[in-house]
C-alpha cells in the first residue's frame, strides 16, 4: 500500500497529527510524531512578515520545500501552490509537476471548492496526489471570519468537500468552519478531514509548527501555544553573552 493509501486509512481509526514546517531542522524534529508534513505558504507571514500569502512565490515554496524534504523520512510531505499559479488546469499542471519534481514532495495543497474543481480534476488525472483545503481561504480571504454561520454558505462548504471527494482529492483541510459543520463534512466524506480551527469533529489536526512552539507571535482563537521556545532562545543568547563578556567562553576546549 502506497503512503496516501495509508494515510487515508487512518480515518475512524486514529486521529491524524499533521504539522508545517518551513526548514530541515523543524521538520526533522516534528517527523516521528507526525503522519503529514505541510510546507505551507503561512510562510509568507512567519517568516516574511507579509500581511498575507498572496506574496508568496513558487520559487520560495520550492526553495523551503528543497530544506524540509532533507529533514523527513516518514511523513507524507505536501507543499502548498501559491496564490496565482493554479489559475487553469494547463498552469497548474505544469507549476504542481514543478514543485514534486524539484522538491520531491508527496502531493500539494490547493485552496477552494467549485471553481477549482476542473484544476483539481485534471491534476489527479495526471497522477498529482492533491490535498483540498476549504472554509477560510487565506489566498482569497476579504476577512478572517470563521465560516459557516449562514446556511447558504454552510451548503456551500459541504458541496465543496464532496465536489472534491468527487475529483478524488485524499484529504481536505477544513479553516476555521463552525463545529457542527465540520462534523457533518467529516461524516459525509470517505476521506480524512484536517480540521485548523474546525474543532475537535475532524479526523485530524494541524497546526503552524511555528505558532505552536512560541516562535510566531499571533493570537488566534484556534492556536494553541505548548511551548515557549522564545524564552530558551533568549535564555541562551544572554547566557552565552555574559560568558563572552566575562571571557568565560571560548575554554580551551572550544579552542585550537
Ligand atoms: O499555509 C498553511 O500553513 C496552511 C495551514 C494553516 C493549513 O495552509
Amino acid at each position: 500500500m502506497n503512503k496516501i493509501a495509508k494515510f487515508i486509512k487512518k480515518k475512524n481509526k486514529s486521529k491524524i497529527i499533521s504539522l508545517t514546517a518551513y526548514s530541515k531542522n523543524i521538520a526533522s524534529i516534528i517527523d516521528k510524531h507526525c503522519d503529514l508534513i505541510l510546507v505551507g505558504d503561512s510562510l509568507g507571514s512567519v517568516l516574511y512578515n507579509f500581511t498575507s500569502t498572496k506574496k508568496v512565490t513558487l520559487d520560495m515554496m520550492i526553495e523551503h520545500s528543497k530544506s524540509v524534504r532533507m529533514g523527513i523520512s516518514k511523513s507524507l510531505m505536501i507543499v502548498d501552490m501559491p496564490h496565482n499559479t493554479y489559475k487553469n488546469p494547463k498552469e497548474a499542471l505544469k507549476n504542481a509537476k514543478k514543485i514534486i519534481s524539484q522538491t520531491k514532495c508527496d502531493g500539494v495543497k490547493l485552496e477552494g471548492g467549485k471553481k477549482k474543481y476542473k484544476i483539481i480534476e485534471n491534476l489527479i488525472k495526471n497522477k498529482i496526489p492533491v490535498m483540498g483545503h476549504l472554509g477560510l481561504l487565506p489566498q482569497s480571504a476579504k476577512n478572517f471570519r470563521y465560516k459557516g454561520k449562514e446556511k447558504v454558505e454552510r451548503k456551500e462548504i459541504l458541496r465543496d468537500a464532496k465536489l472534491l471527494e468527487k475529483a478524488g482529492v485524499f484529504s481536505i483541510v477544513l479553516e476555521c468552519v463552525e463545529s457542527s459543520l465540520s462534523k457533518d463534512i467529516t461524516r459525509s466524506v470517505k476521506i480524512p478531514t484536517i480540521g485548523i480551527g474546525a474543532s475537535v469533529h475532524c479526523d485530524g489536526q494541524v497546526l503552524v509548527t511555528d505558532d505552536l512552539i512560541g516562535l510566531n507571535k499571533i493570537s488566534a482563537r484556534f492556536v494553541k501555544k505548548y511551548a515557549n521556545i522564545e524564552k530558551h532562545i533568549n535564555d541562551a543568547v544572554l547566557k552565552f553573552k555574559k560568558e563572552v563578556i566575562k571571557t568565560q567562553f571560548p575554554q580551551k576546549k572550544h579552542s585550537y
